[in-house]
């Protein structure tokens, strides 16, 4: 049912051409109840926390930023790993949650589009997570999504995108629309190099 007014959201908020908007509603209408948000697991990542075991990913020292934090589990993740953590979504309901739920946090929470990000760290960020945010925008704003995140990753930094993939010849989908690995390859078009892929199925 949750999963449903999401959709209804989306589609109402996109036929009129406002992308973002819906978050924002979903969030307010939520309130305190998580449990309305059908991507709010309240834990980071999985697919996070085992990459970093894997990677032995390492934050003391060092900068990250996760793009559309959501009510920032991921973001706690990583401030726990050591990184000084910004974190930023678009919706000011999601962030004031973060807020909530976590006042003592290290992780700096704010208000952000990605579509035109804050300047954060003159440098660039060491580590950038993207989460299941690239592929809530309709495939034009996706690539404008992508060459900004590009611009906010250290000369040496590291950026992991998760996300549902497709295959080129698979129809496009419904929001939350899945990825190509071509849209991902716009990354090395932009300067970045692959270091790692892998396709796996969801728990
Ligand atoms: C599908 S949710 C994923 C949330 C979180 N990353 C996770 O994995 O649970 C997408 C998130 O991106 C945020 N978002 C959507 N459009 C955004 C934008 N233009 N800039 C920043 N955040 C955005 C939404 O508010 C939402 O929290």
């Amino acid at each position: 049912m949750f999963r449903h007014r999401a959709q209804q959201l989306a589609s109402e908020f996109l036929a009129r051409a406002d992308a973002k908007g819906w978050f924002e509603a979903l969030y307010a209408e939520a309130g305190n109840d998580y449990a309305a948000v059908p991507w709010a697991d309240l834990a980071p990542n999985p697919n996070l926390v085992d990459w970093s075991i894997a990677q032995e990913l390492k934050g003391v020292g060092k900068t990250a930023l996760v793009v559309g934090c959501g009510y920032g589990d991921d973001a706690e993740f990583l401030a726990e790993l050591g990184f000084d953590v910004v974190a930023f979504d678009v919706s000011p309901d999601a962030i004031a949650q973060c807020n909530q739920r976590f006042p003592n946090s290290p992780a700096s929470y704010q208000v952000a589009d990605v579509l035109n990000p804050p300047a954060i760290g003159s440098q660039g960020l060491d580590f950038v997570l993207e989460s299941y945010t690239l592929q809530v925008f309709p495939p034009a704003l996706r690539s404008v999504a992508i060459s900004k995140i590009s611009t906010l990753i250290a000369p040496l930094g590291q950026l992991l995108v998760i996300a549902r993939g497709r295959e080129e010849t698979d129809p496009p989908g419904q929001m939350p629309y899945p990825l190509t690995r071509r849209e991902l390859a716009t990354f090395e078009d932009l300067g970045l190099s692959s270091q790692s892929f892998e396709d796996f199925l969801d728990n």
